[in-house]
């Protein structure tokens, strides 16, 4: 079945790199951290075991990190993934900041930047020079509970569903075009610790497939919902007890 839903469309545009002439032209990806990282070695795993780099010419080339001791450094590092801290602090405003973290990001001409646990709100600006190819993880079902401490948020309003979302970003933070959920049931007796815990198991599988849904081209970008091509939207939620 082909969706297809009202809005302009942005296909990714992939951009080659320079490889030997047999092989494809290279996917670069930039993940951007600020913490513990553990989507990004979910997503490193991933991209090992599925062989992404053989079997979707794609790599995540670089971590950017906004935070110099974000146990993700480490991650990136036991992967032989190049880093590149860039703190906030030290700039003088936020526009500052942004510009160099684009220069940071624009030598490896990146077809895909993810941000994966990045603590900081993007400019518009920004948000715009990358709309289409910059993907966030969210800890809720978007639209519900955008911003922080999302598990005991859920918790207070009683929902029996609470998950993860991976989305395009947009400049509205947390509001962007969904491209796959992944939910959990809650539990009478779960407190923030054991929810969140729960929702993280599911974030590590639901990011990497993400990535791959938008890889592949199955998930396209779109001002209002991302549009799916070729697949059941059904095949977008993941779901676990
Ligand atoms: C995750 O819960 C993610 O959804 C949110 O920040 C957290 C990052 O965790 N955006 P980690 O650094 O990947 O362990």
């Amino acid at each position: 079945m082909l969706i297809v839903r009202a809005g302009t469309i942005h296909p990714v545009k992939i951009q080659s790199a320079n490889r030997p002439s047999k092989s494809p032209p290279i996917k670069p990806i930039v993940v951007f951290v600020s913490g513990r990282g553990t989507n990004l070695q979910a997503l490193l795993n991933a991209a090992e075991a599925e062989r992404w780099e053989q079997e979707l010419a794609a790599k995540v080339v670089a971590v950017v990190s906004s935070s110099a001791d974000a146990d993700a450094l480490g991650v990136a590092r036991a992967h032989h993934v190049p880093v590149h801290i860039l703190v906030p602090e030290q700039f003088g405003s936020r526009a500052a900041f942004d510009e160099a973290l684009a220069r940071t990001v624009e030598r490896y001409a990146p077809v895909m930047i993810v941000l994966a646990g990045f603590m900081r709100v993007l400019t518009p600006a920004f948000v715009r020079r990358y709309v289409g190819r910059m993907i966030n993880i969210h800890p809720s079902l978007l639209p519900s509970f955008p911003g922080l401490n999302t598990h005991q948020r859920a918790l207070d309003a009683g929902v029996r569903v609470h998950g993860a979302t991976v989305h395009f970003v947009s400049e509205d933070v947390d509001a962007g075009p969904i491209i796959a959920q992944a939910a959990v049931a809650v539990h009478a007796n779960d407190d923030k610790v054991s929810l969140g815990a729960r929702v993280l198991q599911q974030e590590h599988r639901l990011l990497p497939y993400a990535v791959r849904q938008v890889l592949e081209g199955r998930v396209l970008f779109s001002e209002r919902r991302a549009l799916v091509v070729g697949i059941e939207r059904d095949e977008l939620a993941l779901l676990a007890s």
